[in-house]
């Protein structure tokens, strides 16, 4: 058994993925945040890990960077393991100006200038949108702790080295909040898959100020954001 991507065993993972891009990263999570961790597939080295968080079966993946990466993984979890919430973890550059290094990004929506919701839907705009509950549950989560939280529109883009410099002014006249690369993605084959998705970001640098995240900073952040999406949405 097993998918093109992914060599696990039917039921090796939980019904919540946690998915950073970096499999680094899946690693330190599985080995310094989750309880007993276990390996459960590692093709192409991106490493998949189950384990739990207070007491609950919790698995986390990496996924790679960009959304035909991401949908590779986050398809063959919904649809061969029968995974229904795809939690992504990760970072975006900062778009709107009030938004500080740190910041938390919930997003709400996530625009794109990619075409794969369009593939999806017959050439249409898909509304690609989080998954309420935890949508709701991870901002009250934070609001609770009082970590900075900002729900709304992030832009999923396709070129990290984009061709067009007025791309972070049209962003920010329309309000998006961040810019990343892989949360219209995951929306669009949860919604196509009738499972769950949500994307929390962390504002890593900040495309107006050019404010940037240090490694170790990067590091906590990270490792606090992840026990925050674990508390709201699998020991709650
Ligand atoms: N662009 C795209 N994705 C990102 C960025 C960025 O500036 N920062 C973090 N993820």
């Amino acid at each position: 058994m097993g998918t093109p991507h992914i060599s696990a065993k039917p039921g090796d993972f939980a019904d919540t993925v946690l998915l950073p891009g970096d499999p680094l990263r899946a690693a330190h999570i599985a080995n310094t945040v989750l309880d007993d961790a276990v390996e459960v597939t590692r093709v192409r080295a991106m490493g998949g890990y189950t384990g739990t968080w207070r007491g609950q079966r919790v698995s986390v993946m990496g996924t790679g960077m960009g959304i035909p990466s991401a949908s590779i993984y986050g398809t063959e979890l919904v649809r061969e393991y029968g995974v229904r919430r795809l939690i992504r973890i990760g970072t975006c550059g900062g778009i709107a100006s009030d938004l500080q290094l740190g910041d938390i990004v919930l997003a709400q929506g996530a625009s794109t200038d990619s075409g794969v919701n369009r593939s999806r839907f017959k050439g249409m705009d898909f509304a690609a949108i989080a998954s309420y509950p935890l949508l709701s549950a991870v901002a009250e989560r934070a609001r609770r702790d009082g970590v900075r939280v900002r729900v709304g529109n992030v832009f999923s883009c396709d070129l990290f080295y984009g061709p067009d410099p007025t791309l972070v002014d049209t962003l920010a006249a329309m309000n998006i909040l961040g810019i990343e690369m892989e949360a219209a993605g995951l929306y669009g084959l949860a919604a196509q898959y009738g499972a769950e998705a949500l994307a929390v970001c962390a504002v890593s640098d900040h495309l107006r100020t050019h404010a940037q995240w240090s490694p170790e900073q990067r590091q906590n952040g990270l490792d606090a954001m992840v026990r925050l999406v674990l508390d709201a949405v699998v020991a709650a």
